[in-house]
Protein backbone atom coordinates (compact mmCIF):
# COMPACT_ATOMS: atom_id res chain seq x y z
CA UNK A 1 0.00 0.00 0.00
CA UNK A 2 1.16 3.31 -0.55
CA UNK A 3 0.00 6.17 1.39
CA UNK A 4 0.55 9.88 2.65
CA UNK A 5 0.32 13.61 2.99
CA UNK A 6 -1.10 16.52 1.18
CA UNK A 7 1.05 17.74 -1.92
CA UNK A 8 3.80 14.95 -1.26
CA UNK A 9 3.90 13.91 -4.93
CA UNK A 10 2.49 10.61 -4.48
CA UNK A 11 0.31 10.77 -8.00
CA UNK A 12 3.34 11.91 -9.51
CA UNK A 13 5.29 8.89 -8.00
CA UNK A 14 2.38 6.24 -8.35
CA UNK A 15 2.32 7.64 -12.48
CA UNK A 16 6.03 7.15 -12.69
CA UNK A 17 6.20 4.02 -11.26
CA UNK A 18 3.44 2.64 -12.90
CA UNK A 19 4.23 3.97 -16.25
CA UNK A 20 8.15 3.30 -16.14
CA UNK A 21 7.38 -0.06 -14.84
CA UNK A 22 5.19 -0.53 -17.57
CA UNK A 23 1.40 -0.27 -16.60
CA UNK A 24 -0.64 -3.07 -17.08
CA UNK A 25 -4.21 -1.62 -16.11
CA UNK A 26 -5.67 0.10 -13.41
CA UNK A 27 -7.83 -2.09 -11.36
CA UNK A 28 -11.29 -0.82 -10.85
CA UNK A 29 -13.27 -1.67 -7.97
CA UNK A 30 -16.07 -2.80 -10.31
CA UNK A 31 -13.87 -5.36 -11.93
CA UNK A 32 -12.73 -6.74 -8.88
CA UNK A 33 -16.00 -6.62 -6.78
CA UNK A 34 -17.00 -8.73 -10.17
CA UNK A 35 -14.08 -10.80 -10.38
CA UNK A 36 -14.26 -14.79 -9.52
CA UNK A 37 -14.32 -14.87 -5.68
CA UNK A 38 -12.89 -18.33 -6.43
CA UNK A 39 -9.59 -16.39 -8.13
CA UNK A 40 -5.92 -18.32 -8.12
CA UNK A 41 -4.49 -15.45 -7.03
CA UNK A 42 -4.84 -15.36 -3.64
CA UNK A 43 -4.00 -11.38 -3.39
CA UNK A 44 -6.85 -10.55 -4.75
CA UNK A 45 -9.02 -13.27 -3.16
CA UNK A 46 -7.79 -11.03 -0.12
CA UNK A 47 -8.15 -7.86 -1.76
CA UNK A 48 -11.28 -8.44 -3.27
CA UNK A 49 -12.43 -10.05 0.85
CA UNK A 50 -11.81 -6.14 2.05
CA UNK A 51 -14.12 -5.01 -0.93
CA UNK A 52 -16.53 -7.51 -0.53
CA UNK A 53 -17.48 -7.02 3.47
CA UNK A 54 -16.99 -3.56 3.22
CA UNK A 55 -19.30 -3.42 0.53
CA UNK A 56 -21.91 -5.65 2.38
CA UNK A 57 -21.37 -3.14 5.67
CA UNK A 58 -23.00 -0.51 3.21
CA UNK A 59 -19.18 1.88 3.41
CA UNK A 60 -18.21 3.80 0.60
CA UNK A 61 -14.30 2.96 0.40
CA UNK A 62 -12.01 4.81 -1.90
CA UNK A 63 -8.67 3.02 -2.02
CA UNK A 64 -7.97 2.57 -5.37
CA UNK A 65 -6.00 -0.55 -5.91
CA UNK A 66 -4.21 -0.43 -9.14
CA UNK A 67 -1.99 -3.63 -10.59
CA UNK A 68 1.99 -3.24 -11.72
CA UNK A 69 4.44 -5.46 -12.79
CA UNK A 70 7.96 -4.92 -11.40
CA UNK A 71 11.04 -7.27 -12.43
CA UNK A 72 8.75 -10.17 -13.03
CA UNK A 73 6.94 -10.02 -9.73
CA UNK A 74 3.20 -8.44 -9.92
CA UNK A 75 2.46 -5.61 -7.17
CA UNK A 76 -1.43 -4.96 -6.23
CA UNK A 77 -0.97 -1.36 -4.97
CA UNK A 78 -3.42 -0.12 -2.66
CA UNK A 79 -3.72 4.03 -2.66
CA UNK A 80 -4.90 5.08 0.45
CA UNK A 81 -6.38 8.53 0.77
CA UNK A 82 -4.13 10.17 3.74
CA UNK A 83 -6.83 12.20 5.35
CA UNK A 84 -7.86 11.40 9.05
CA UNK A 85 -11.35 11.35 7.51
CA UNK A 86 -10.42 8.12 5.47
CA UNK A 87 -8.75 6.24 8.22
CA UNK A 88 -11.19 3.45 7.32
CA UNK A 89 -9.36 3.36 4.22
CA UNK A 90 -6.53 3.06 5.58
CA UNK A 91 -7.57 0.31 7.69
CA UNK A 92 -9.04 -1.39 4.64
CA UNK A 93 -5.85 -0.89 2.98
CA UNK A 94 -3.41 -1.81 5.64
CA UNK A 95 -5.08 -5.21 6.92
CA UNK A 96 -4.17 -6.67 3.02
CA UNK A 97 -1.27 -5.15 2.73
CA UNK A 98 2.34 -6.97 3.03
CA UNK A 99 4.35 -3.68 3.08
CA UNK A 100 3.47 0.05 3.11
CA UNK A 101 5.60 2.92 1.12
CA UNK A 102 4.87 6.47 3.27
CA UNK A 103 5.55 9.40 1.08
CA UNK A 104 6.56 12.65 2.73
CA UNK A 105 8.00 15.78 1.50
CA UNK A 106 11.64 16.37 2.51
CA UNK A 107 10.61 20.24 2.87
CA UNK A 108 7.64 19.64 5.34
CA UNK A 109 9.75 16.85 7.61
CA UNK A 110 7.76 13.81 9.41
CA UNK A 111 4.32 16.07 9.77
CA UNK A 112 1.36 14.98 12.16
CA UNK A 113 -0.79 12.91 9.39
CA UNK A 114 2.38 10.83 8.41
CA UNK A 115 3.17 10.46 12.47
CA UNK A 116 -0.08 8.91 12.41
CA UNK A 117 -0.44 7.28 9.30
CA UNK A 118 2.99 5.20 10.83
CA UNK A 119 1.62 4.89 13.95
CA UNK A 120 -1.62 3.37 12.55
CA UNK A 121 0.87 0.96 10.02
CA UNK A 122 2.35 0.17 13.86
CA UNK A 123 -0.53 -1.04 15.23
CA UNK A 124 -2.36 -2.73 12.39
CA UNK A 125 1.49 -4.39 11.99
CA UNK A 126 2.81 -3.90 8.33
CA UNK A 127 5.59 -5.82 8.72
CA UNK A 128 7.45 -3.54 6.07
CA UNK A 129 7.53 0.17 6.23
CA UNK A 130 9.35 2.49 3.92
CA UNK A 131 9.30 6.33 4.32
CA UNK A 132 9.84 7.82 0.92
CA UNK A 133 11.56 10.89 1.34
CA UNK A 134 10.60 12.86 -1.83
CA UNK A 135 11.06 15.83 -3.43
CA UNK A 136 14.98 15.51 -2.82
CA UNK A 137 15.38 18.13 -6.15
CA UNK A 138 13.98 20.69 -3.86
CA UNK A 139 16.91 21.02 -1.36
CA UNK A 140 19.79 20.47 -4.25
CA UNK A 141 19.57 16.32 -3.77
CA UNK A 142 21.56 17.26 -0.15
CA UNK A 143 22.55 14.44 1.93
CA UNK A 144 21.94 16.16 5.52
CA UNK A 145 18.46 17.01 4.58
CA UNK A 146 17.49 13.37 3.76
CA UNK A 147 19.75 11.99 7.00
CA UNK A 148 18.09 14.51 9.33
CA UNK A 149 14.53 13.38 8.12
CA UNK A 150 15.71 9.35 8.42
CA UNK A 151 17.21 9.53 11.95
CA UNK A 152 13.95 10.99 13.20
CA UNK A 153 12.01 8.45 11.43
CA UNK A 154 14.50 5.48 12.68
CA UNK A 155 13.73 7.08 16.37
CA UNK A 156 9.79 6.92 15.98
CA UNK A 157 10.04 3.66 14.36
CA UNK A 158 11.48 1.91 17.02
CA UNK A 159 9.17 3.57 19.89
CA UNK A 160 6.26 2.52 17.24
CA UNK A 161 7.59 -0.77 17.12
CA UNK A 162 7.26 -1.15 13.60
CA UNK A 163 9.39 -4.67 12.77
CA UNK A 164 11.18 -3.23 9.41
CA UNK A 165 11.74 0.31 8.50
CA UNK A 166 13.58 1.80 6.31
CA UNK A 167 14.11 5.49 4.43
CA UNK A 168 14.63 5.95 0.91
CA UNK A 169 15.01 9.22 -0.60
CA UNK A 170 13.83 9.69 -3.71
CA UNK A 171 12.66 12.42 -6.34
CA UNK A 172 9.49 11.36 -8.00
CA UNK A 173 9.59 14.13 -10.45
CA UNK A 174 12.88 13.49 -11.62
CA UNK A 175 12.05 9.55 -11.54
CA UNK A 176 15.75 9.71 -8.81
CA UNK A 177 16.09 6.16 -7.12
CA UNK A 178 12.81 4.86 -8.66
CA UNK A 179 13.45 2.07 -10.49
CA UNK A 180 17.38 2.24 -10.51
CA UNK A 181 19.89 3.72 -8.03
CA UNK A 182 22.56 6.43 -8.77
CA UNK A 183 22.18 9.51 -10.84
CA UNK A 184 21.87 12.31 -8.21
CA UNK A 185 21.14 10.44 -5.31
CA UNK A 186 24.43 8.25 -5.84
CA UNK A 187 25.37 8.78 -2.77
CA UNK A 188 22.74 6.96 -0.98
CA UNK A 189 23.88 3.55 -0.11
CA UNK A 190 20.83 2.01 0.12
CA UNK A 191 18.40 0.18 -2.14
CA UNK A 192 16.12 2.15 -4.99
CA UNK A 193 12.39 1.67 -4.63
CA UNK A 194 12.07 -0.72 -6.92
CA UNK A 195 14.79 -3.23 -5.34
CA UNK A 196 13.41 -2.62 -2.31
CA UNK A 197 10.38 -4.24 -3.36
CA UNK A 198 12.18 -6.83 -4.64
CA UNK A 199 13.46 -7.78 -1.61
CA UNK A 200 10.43 -8.08 0.09
CA UNK A 201 8.85 -11.71 1.21
CA UNK A 202 5.24 -11.53 0.35
CA UNK A 203 2.77 -12.44 3.15
CA UNK A 204 2.17 -15.90 1.88
CA UNK A 205 5.97 -17.30 2.20
CA UNK A 206 5.36 -16.33 5.98
CA UNK A 207 3.98 -19.30 7.84
CA UNK A 208 1.97 -19.08 10.21
CA UNK A 209 -0.30 -21.02 12.63
CA UNK A 210 -2.70 -23.03 10.63
CA UNK A 211 -6.21 -21.55 10.39
CA UNK A 212 -9.69 -22.41 8.40
CA UNK A 213 -12.20 -19.95 9.62
CA UNK A 214 -15.68 -22.28 8.44
CA UNK A 215 -17.57 -20.06 6.12
CA UNK A 216 -20.27 -22.83 5.62
CA UNK A 217 -20.82 -26.80 6.02
CA UNK A 218 -21.55 -27.98 2.77
CA UNK A 219 -23.50 -31.35 2.00
CA UNK A 220 -22.40 -33.78 -0.35
CA UNK A 221 -24.23 -35.78 -2.71
CA UNK A 222 -23.08 -38.85 -1.06
CA UNK A 223 -24.49 -36.90 2.39
CA UNK A 224 -20.88 -36.12 3.94
CA UNK A 225 -20.21 -33.00 5.08
CA UNK A 226 -17.24 -30.30 3.83
CA UNK A 227 -16.37 -27.50 5.54
CA UNK A 228 -15.81 -24.65 3.34
CA UNK A 229 -13.61 -21.39 4.15
CA UNK A 230 -9.98 -19.66 3.49
CA UNK A 231 -7.18 -21.50 4.59
CA UNK A 232 -4.15 -19.20 6.17
CA UNK A 233 -0.96 -19.59 7.82
CA UNK A 234 0.19 -22.61 6.51
CA UNK A 235 -0.93 -25.17 3.16
CA UNK A 236 -3.55 -28.15 3.82
CA UNK A 237 -2.66 -31.85 2.01
CA UNK A 238 -5.11 -34.98 2.41
CA UNK A 239 -4.12 -37.09 5.39
CA UNK A 240 -3.11 -34.44 7.73
CA UNK A 241 -4.03 -34.01 10.87
CA UNK A 242 -6.08 -31.07 11.99
CA UNK A 243 -8.48 -30.12 15.34
CA UNK A 244 -11.85 -28.34 14.92
CA UNK A 245 -12.09 -25.33 17.46
CA UNK A 246 -14.20 -24.98 19.79
CA UNK A 247 -14.66 -28.38 20.98
CA UNK A 248 -11.26 -29.09 20.26
CA UNK A 249 -12.22 -32.29 17.94
CA UNK A 250 -9.50 -34.65 16.01
CA UNK A 251 -10.04 -35.63 12.63
CA UNK A 252 -8.00 -35.86 9.12
CA UNK A 253 -8.22 -34.23 5.88
CA UNK A 254 -10.00 -37.12 3.78
CA UNK A 255 -10.10 -34.91 0.02
CA UNK A 256 -9.51 -31.02 -0.73
CA UNK A 257 -12.61 -30.22 -3.21
CA UNK A 258 -12.56 -28.13 -6.29
CA UNK A 259 -14.85 -27.49 -9.22
CA UNK A 260 -12.48 -29.43 -11.84
CA UNK A 261 -10.38 -32.43 -10.11
CA UNK A 262 -9.13 -32.62 -6.20
CA UNK A 263 -6.50 -31.22 -5.02
CA UNK A 264 -3.34 -32.14 -3.57
CA UNK A 265 -2.94 -29.39 -1.60
CA UNK A 266 -4.19 -25.89 -1.20
CA UNK A 267 -1.83 -23.27 -0.22
CA UNK A 268 -2.65 -20.23 1.92
CA UNK A 269 -4.61 -17.94 1.10
CA UNK A 270 -7.22 -20.07 -1.29
CA UNK A 271 -10.37 -21.22 -0.40
CA UNK A 272 -11.07 -24.90 -0.12
CA UNK A 273 -13.55 -27.26 0.33
CA UNK A 274 -12.58 -29.78 3.40
CA UNK A 275 -13.84 -33.56 4.03
CA UNK A 276 -12.48 -34.70 7.08
CA UNK A 277 -12.63 -39.18 8.22
CA UNK A 278 -14.67 -38.20 11.32
CA UNK A 279 -17.98 -36.38 11.83
CA UNK A 280 -17.10 -33.13 13.44
CA UNK A 281 -19.33 -31.04 15.15
CA UNK A 282 -18.31 -27.82 13.03
CA UNK A 283 -20.78 -24.75 11.46
CA UNK A 284 -20.19 -21.09 10.81
CA UNK A 285 -17.96 -19.60 13.16
CA UNK A 286 -15.77 -22.51 13.95
CA UNK A 287 -12.53 -22.79 13.36
CA UNK A 288 -9.99 -25.62 11.43
CA UNK A 289 -6.59 -25.39 12.46
CA UNK A 290 -3.09 -27.43 12.56
CA UNK A 291 -2.87 -30.37 15.12
CA UNK A 292 -0.13 -28.09 16.89
CA UNK A 293 -0.50 -24.37 17.90
CA UNK A 294 -4.62 -24.35 18.57
CA UNK A 295 -6.33 -20.73 18.62
CA UNK A 296 -7.70 -19.84 22.33
CA UNK A 297 -11.20 -20.10 22.75
CA UNK A 298 -11.90 -17.51 25.07
CA UNK A 299 -14.89 -14.87 25.92
CA UNK A 300 -12.48 -12.31 27.39
CA UNK A 301 -9.74 -10.71 25.81
CA UNK A 302 -7.36 -7.79 25.54
CA UNK A 303 -7.12 -6.00 22.29
CA UNK A 304 -6.47 -2.57 20.47
CA UNK A 305 -9.15 -1.21 19.41
CA UNK A 306 -9.11 2.10 16.29
CA UNK A 307 -12.35 3.54 17.48
CA UNK A 308 -14.95 4.88 13.90
CA UNK A 309 -18.24 5.24 15.23
CA UNK A 310 -19.62 8.75 15.55
CA UNK A 311 -20.30 8.25 18.86
CA UNK A 312 -17.82 7.64 21.14
CA UNK A 313 -16.75 4.26 22.72
CA UNK A 314 -18.51 3.99 26.38
CA UNK A 315 -17.09 0.84 28.28
CA UNK A 316 -20.38 -1.50 28.82
CA UNK A 317 -21.93 -0.59 26.47
CA UNK A 318 -23.13 -3.55 23.70
CA UNK A 319 -21.99 -4.57 20.31
CA UNK A 320 -21.88 -7.22 17.66
CA UNK A 321 -18.31 -8.42 16.84
CA UNK A 322 -17.58 -10.03 13.69
CA UNK A 323 -13.91 -12.02 14.08
CA UNK A 324 -13.30 -14.29 11.01
CA UNK A 325 -16.61 -16.03 10.41
CA UNK A 326 -18.08 -15.08 13.57
CA UNK A 327 -20.69 -13.09 14.86
CA UNK A 328 -21.10 -12.50 18.77
CA UNK A 329 -22.88 -10.54 21.16
CA UNK A 330 -19.93 -8.36 22.51
CA UNK A 331 -19.39 -5.58 25.28
CA UNK A 332 -16.16 -3.32 26.15
CA UNK A 333 -15.53 -4.08 29.87
CA UNK A 334 -12.65 -1.50 31.17
CA UNK A 335 -11.27 1.15 28.63
CA UNK A 336 -7.23 0.22 29.68
CA UNK A 337 -5.73 3.71 27.98
CA UNK A 338 -5.31 5.47 25.33
CA UNK A 339 -3.19 5.61 22.82
CA UNK A 340 -1.32 8.88 21.07
CA UNK A 341 -2.11 8.88 17.64
CA UNK A 342 1.25 9.84 16.63
CA UNK A 343 3.18 8.25 19.04
CA UNK A 344 1.20 5.33 20.53
CA UNK A 345 2.53 6.46 24.67
CA UNK A 346 -0.49 5.58 26.44
CA UNK A 347 -2.50 7.76 28.55
CA UNK A 348 -5.65 6.78 31.09
CA UNK A 349 -8.92 7.17 29.46
CA UNK A 350 -13.03 6.91 30.20
CA UNK A 351 -13.77 6.77 26.55
CA UNK A 352 -12.37 6.95 22.87
CA UNK A 353 -13.78 9.28 20.37
CA UNK A 354 -13.56 9.11 16.30
CA UNK A 355 -10.24 7.65 14.81
CA UNK A 356 -8.78 7.23 18.76
CA UNK A 357 -6.64 4.23 19.25
CA UNK A 358 -7.08 2.70 22.87
CA UNK A 359 -6.48 -0.86 24.69
CA UNK A 360 -9.89 -2.32 26.02
CA UNK A 361 -11.02 -5.38 27.69
CA UNK A 362 -14.03 -7.39 25.61
CA UNK A 363 -16.01 -9.61 26.55
CA UNK A 364 -18.28 -12.03 24.51
CA UNK A 365 -21.61 -13.66 25.02
CA UNK A 366 -20.10 -16.84 24.34
CA UNK A 367 -16.80 -18.13 23.71
CA UNK A 368 -14.78 -18.11 20.36
CA UNK A 369 -11.43 -19.27 18.90
CA UNK A 370 -9.31 -16.70 18.40
CA UNK A 371 -5.49 -15.81 18.11
CA UNK A 372 -3.45 -12.71 18.90
CA UNK A 373 -3.68 -10.34 15.68
CA UNK A 374 0.41 -10.74 15.74
CA UNK A 375 0.15 -14.58 14.82
CA UNK A 376 -2.58 -14.70 12.74
CA UNK A 377 -4.32 -11.68 11.04
CA UNK A 378 -7.23 -14.02 9.81
CA UNK A 379 -8.26 -14.99 13.54
CA UNK A 380 -6.56 -12.34 15.18
CA UNK A 381 -8.65 -8.94 13.69
CA UNK A 382 -12.42 -7.82 14.51
CA UNK A 383 -14.89 -5.30 13.60
CA UNK A 384 -17.14 -4.39 16.18
CA UNK A 385 -20.80 -3.43 14.75
CA UNK A 386 -23.45 -1.16 16.20
CA UNK A 387 -26.36 -3.38 16.57
CA UNK A 388 -28.98 -0.50 15.76
CA UNK A 389 -27.64 0.91 12.93
CA UNK A 390 -25.40 -1.65 11.38
CA UNK A 391 -22.23 0.82 11.22
CA UNK A 392 -18.66 -0.27 11.63
CA UNK A 393 -17.78 0.96 14.95
CA UNK A 394 -13.88 -0.27 15.56
CA UNK A 395 -11.57 -2.14 14.13
CA UNK A 396 -9.86 -4.44 16.47
CA UNK A 397 -6.80 -6.31 16.74
CA UNK A 398 -6.32 -8.96 19.29
CA UNK A 399 -3.70 -8.52 21.90
CA UNK A 400 -3.77 -11.85 24.49
CA UNK A 401 -6.78 -13.77 26.16
CA UNK A 402 -7.71 -13.22 29.61
CA UNK A 403 -6.99 -15.57 31.92
CA UNK A 404 -9.96 -14.92 34.46
CA UNK A 405 -12.21 -15.87 31.68
CA UNK A 406 -11.45 -19.58 31.79
CA UNK A 407 -11.26 -19.69 35.77
CA UNK A 408 -14.58 -18.41 36.45
CA UNK A 409 -17.78 -20.30 36.39
CA UNK A 410 -21.04 -19.38 36.68
CA UNK A 411 -22.39 -21.17 40.02
CA UNK A 412 -25.24 -23.31 39.36
CA UNK A 413 -27.33 -22.91 42.54
CA UNK A 414 -29.43 -26.09 43.43
CA UNK A 415 -32.26 -23.58 44.84
CA UNK A 416 -33.22 -21.74 41.39
CA UNK A 417 -35.02 -18.81 40.30
CA UNK A 418 -38.05 -20.61 39.87
CA UNK A 419 -37.59 -22.22 43.45
CA UNK A 420 -37.01 -19.11 44.86
CA UNK A 421 -40.53 -17.48 42.69
CA UNK A 422 -42.69 -20.44 43.48
CA UNK A 423 -42.14 -20.24 47.26
CA UNK A 424 -43.08 -16.62 46.85
CA UNK A 425 -45.78 -17.83 44.54
CA UNK A 426 -45.29 -15.30 41.80
CA UNK A 427 -43.16 -14.90 38.95
CA UNK A 428 -40.37 -12.57 38.77
CA UNK A 429 -39.71 -9.80 36.13
CA UNK A 430 -38.48 -6.16 35.95
CA UNK A 431 -41.02 -2.99 34.99
CA UNK A 432 -38.02 -0.63 33.81
CA UNK A 433 -39.33 2.51 34.15
CA UNK A 434 -37.47 5.82 31.67
CA UNK A 435 -37.89 8.93 31.20
CA UNK A 436 -37.24 12.50 31.60
CA UNK A 437 -36.11 13.57 35.61
CA UNK A 438 -39.34 14.90 36.68
CA UNK A 439 -41.27 13.00 34.70
CA UNK A 440 -43.14 10.90 37.34
CA UNK A 441 -41.21 7.34 37.22
CA UNK A 442 -40.23 7.08 40.92
CA UNK A 443 -43.98 8.46 41.66
CA UNK A 444 -45.78 5.92 39.72
CA UNK A 445 -43.45 3.18 40.09
CA UNK A 446 -43.52 4.08 44.20
CA UNK A 447 -48.01 3.61 43.72
CA UNK A 448 -47.13 0.51 41.74
CA UNK A 449 -45.02 -1.30 44.34
CA UNK A 450 -47.65 -0.39 47.23
CA UNK A 451 -50.88 -1.91 45.09
CA UNK A 452 -48.55 -5.13 44.25
CA UNK A 453 -47.33 -5.25 48.08
CA UNK A 454 -51.10 -4.83 49.01
CA UNK A 455 -51.94 -7.65 46.59
CA UNK A 456 -49.22 -9.61 48.70
CA UNK A 457 -46.21 -9.81 46.10
CA UNK A 458 -42.56 -9.68 46.83
CA UNK A 459 -41.34 -6.44 45.43
CA UNK A 460 -38.53 -4.42 45.51
CA UNK A 461 -38.45 -0.57 43.83
CA UNK A 462 -34.43 0.12 42.49
CA UNK A 463 -34.54 4.62 42.21
CA UNK A 464 -31.95 6.42 40.63
CA UNK A 465 -31.50 9.04 43.20
CA UNK A 466 -31.14 6.19 46.40
CA UNK A 467 -28.43 4.02 43.94
CA UNK A 468 -26.33 6.79 43.19
CA UNK A 469 -26.19 7.42 46.89
CA UNK A 470 -24.76 3.94 47.57
CA UNK A 471 -23.48 1.54 45.05
CA UNK A 472 -23.30 4.09 42.16
CA UNK A 473 -21.71 6.88 44.40
CA UNK A 474 -18.91 6.75 42.27
CA UNK A 475 -20.90 7.94 38.92
CA UNK A 476 -21.75 11.07 37.58
CA UNK A 477 -23.50 12.28 34.65
CA UNK A 478 -21.33 11.77 32.05
CA UNK A 479 -22.31 9.34 28.88
CA UNK A 480 -19.31 7.00 30.09
CA UNK A 481 -20.54 7.08 33.89
CA UNK A 482 -24.90 6.68 32.65
CA UNK A 483 -24.07 3.96 30.83
CA UNK A 484 -21.77 2.11 33.61
CA UNK A 485 -25.02 2.91 36.34
CA UNK A 486 -27.18 1.30 34.10
CA UNK A 487 -25.25 -1.73 33.02
CA UNK A 488 -24.85 -1.85 37.76
CA UNK A 489 -28.14 -1.57 38.68
CA UNK A 490 -29.32 -4.05 35.50
CA UNK A 491 -27.31 -6.71 37.05
CA UNK A 492 -28.61 -5.81 40.39
CA UNK A 493 -31.97 -5.66 38.87
CA UNK A 494 -31.08 -9.38 37.41
CA UNK A 495 -29.90 -10.85 40.87
CA UNK A 496 -33.34 -9.73 42.44
CA UNK A 497 -35.17 -11.34 40.03
CA UNK A 498 -33.44 -14.68 40.41
CA UNK A 499 -34.33 -14.16 44.25
CA UNK A 500 -37.70 -14.69 42.99
CA UNK A 501 -38.69 -10.63 43.20
CA UNK A 502 -40.68 -8.44 41.16
CA UNK A 503 -38.46 -5.71 40.69
CA UNK A 504 -38.90 -1.68 39.73
CA UNK A 505 -36.91 0.34 38.76
CA UNK A 506 -36.76 4.34 37.99
CA UNK A 507 -33.57 5.61 35.93
CA UNK A 508 -33.65 8.15 33.52
CA UNK A 509 -31.99 5.38 31.29
CA UNK A 510 -31.22 7.77 28.54
CA UNK A 511 -30.30 5.45 26.22
CA UNK A 512 -31.45 3.17 23.91
CA UNK A 513 -28.53 0.96 23.60
CA UNK A 514 -28.50 0.34 27.68
CA UNK A 515 -32.04 -0.52 27.69
CA UNK A 516 -31.61 -2.87 25.35
CA UNK A 517 -28.92 -4.30 27.26
CA UNK A 518 -30.65 -4.22 30.28
CA UNK A 519 -33.72 -6.09 28.61
CA UNK A 520 -31.24 -8.92 26.78
CA UNK A 521 -30.39 -9.70 30.56
CA UNK A 522 -34.19 -11.21 31.27
CA UNK A 523 -36.28 -13.50 29.20
CA UNK A 524 -38.22 -12.47 26.89
CA UNK A 525 -41.41 -11.94 28.77
CA UNK A 526 -39.63 -10.96 31.89
CA UNK A 527 -39.02 -7.40 31.31
CA UNK A 528 -41.34 -4.41 30.16
CA UNK A 529 -39.99 -1.24 29.34
CA UNK A 530 -42.38 1.60 30.46
CA UNK A 531 -42.34 4.92 28.64
CA UNK A 532 -42.70 7.89 31.48
CA UNK A 533 -43.68 10.49 29.13
CA UNK A 534 -43.67 14.06 29.42
CA UNK A 535 -42.84 17.15 27.56
CA UNK A 536 -39.64 18.68 28.68
CA UNK A 537 -41.70 21.78 28.86
CA UNK A 538 -43.25 20.50 31.57
CA UNK A 539 -40.78 18.61 33.76
CA UNK A 540 -39.21 21.89 33.63
CA UNK A 541 -42.00 23.87 35.02
CA UNK A 542 -42.73 20.92 37.30
CA UNK A 543 -39.30 21.08 38.43
CA UNK A 544 -40.24 19.12 41.83
CA UNK A 545 -36.26 19.05 42.91
CA UNK A 546 -34.94 22.83 41.38
CA UNK A 547 -32.29 20.79 39.53
CA UNK A 548 -33.93 22.09 35.96
CA UNK A 549 -33.37 26.09 36.65
CA UNK A 550 -29.78 25.13 38.42
CA UNK A 551 -29.04 23.76 35.00
CA UNK A 552 -30.42 26.52 33.01
CA UNK A 553 -28.30 28.82 35.58
CA UNK A 554 -25.12 26.89 34.60
CA UNK A 555 -25.04 25.28 37.57
CA UNK A 556 -24.66 21.36 36.28
CA UNK A 557 -23.80 20.12 33.15
CA UNK A 558 -24.86 17.39 31.27
CA UNK A 559 -28.33 17.85 32.19
CA UNK A 560 -30.56 15.30 30.77
CA UNK A 561 -33.06 17.29 28.00
CA UNK A 562 -30.91 20.61 28.12
CA UNK A 563 -27.40 19.88 27.32
CA UNK A 564 -27.47 15.48 27.08
CA UNK A 565 -30.09 13.54 25.15
CA UNK A 566 -32.66 11.42 25.90
CA UNK A 567 -33.53 8.76 23.06
CA UNK A 568 -37.17 8.47 23.63
CA UNK A 569 -38.27 4.83 23.59
CA UNK A 570 -39.67 3.35 20.32
CA UNK A 571 -41.57 0.35 21.14
CA UNK A 572 -42.26 0.72 24.69
CA UNK A 573 -44.02 -1.83 26.25
CA UNK A 574 -46.06 0.55 28.36
CA UNK A 575 -46.58 4.25 27.25
CA UNK A 576 -47.54 6.50 29.84
CA UNK A 577 -48.78 10.12 28.91
CA UNK A 578 -48.26 12.11 32.35
CA UNK A 579 -49.15 15.52 30.49
CA UNK A 580 -52.61 13.94 30.26
CA UNK A 581 -52.85 11.27 32.90
CA UNK A 582 -52.24 11.52 37.05
CA UNK A 583 -50.09 9.12 38.52
CA UNK A 584 -52.87 7.11 39.75
CA UNK A 585 -54.41 6.60 36.12
CA UNK A 586 -50.91 5.76 35.06
CA UNK A 587 -50.28 3.23 37.96
CA UNK A 588 -53.49 1.16 36.91
CA UNK A 589 -52.60 0.97 33.26
CA UNK A 590 -49.58 -0.86 34.63
CA UNK A 591 -51.36 -3.03 36.63
CA UNK A 592 -53.70 -3.39 33.87
CA UNK A 593 -51.44 -4.52 31.41
CA UNK A 594 -49.36 -6.95 33.78
CA UNK A 595 -52.82 -8.59 34.52
CA UNK A 596 -53.25 -8.58 30.33
CA UNK A 597 -49.98 -10.23 30.43
CA UNK A 598 -50.56 -12.77 33.35
CA UNK A 599 -47.86 -11.91 35.34
CA UNK A 600 -49.66 -10.92 38.31
S1 LIG B 1 -29.22 7.99 34.47
O1 LIG B 1 -29.20 8.93 33.35
O2 LIG B 1 -27.90 7.48 34.78
O3 LIG B 1 -30.21 6.94 34.27
P1 LIG B 1 -30.34 8.35 37.11
O4 LIG B 1 -31.76 8.01 36.89
O5 LIG B 1 -29.47 7.34 37.76
O6 LIG B 1 -29.70 8.86 35.72
O7 LIG B 1 -30.20 9.67 37.98
C1 LIG B 1 -30.97 10.76 37.63
C2 LIG B 1 -31.22 11.65 38.83
O8 LIG B 1 -30.03 12.32 39.19
C3 LIG B 1 -32.23 12.71 38.47
O9 LIG B 1 -33.50 12.35 38.87
C4 LIG B 1 -31.73 13.92 39.18
O10 LIG B 1 -32.33 13.97 40.47
C5 LIG B 1 -30.27 13.71 39.44
N1 LIG B 1 -29.34 14.48 38.56
C6 LIG B 1 -28.29 15.20 38.98
N2 LIG B 1 -27.59 15.70 37.94
C7 LIG B 1 -28.21 15.27 36.81
C8 LIG B 1 -27.95 15.44 35.43
N3 LIG B 1 -26.91 16.15 35.00
N4 LIG B 1 -28.78 14.85 34.54
C9 LIG B 1 -29.82 14.13 34.98
N5 LIG B 1 -30.11 13.94 36.27
C10 LIG B 1 -29.31 14.49 37.21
Amino acid sequence: MICGSVDDGKSTLLGRLLDDAGLLHVEERERLLTADPNSPDPQYARVLDGLLAEHAQGITIDVAYRSMELAGRRYLVADAPGHQQYTRNMITAATSADAALVLCDVTQGLTAQTRRHLALLAVLEVRHVALLVNKLDLVGYAPEAFHALADGFGELARRLGLADAQSLPVSALHGENLLERGGRLAWFDGPSVAAYLASLPVREQIVGPLRLPVQWVHRLEDGSRALAGRLSGAGLRPGQAVRIHPGNAEARVVRLLAPEADLPEAAPGSSVLVTLDQPVDASRGSVLAGSEEPPTVTDQFQATLIWLGRQPLYAGRRYTLKLGTTRVGASVTDIRHRLDPTDLSATPARELGVHEIGVCNLALDRPVPLDAFRDSRETGSFILIDPFDHDTVAAGMVRHALRRAATLHWQQAVVDRHARAAMKGQQPFVLWFTGLSGAGKSTIANLVEQRLHAKGRHTFLMDGDNLRQGLNRDLGFTPGDRVENIRRSAEVARLMTEAGLIVLTAFISPYRAEREMARELFPADAFLEVFVDAPLSLVEARDPKGLYARARRGELVNFTGLDAPYERPTHPDIHLDTARDSADVAADAVLEELRRRDLI
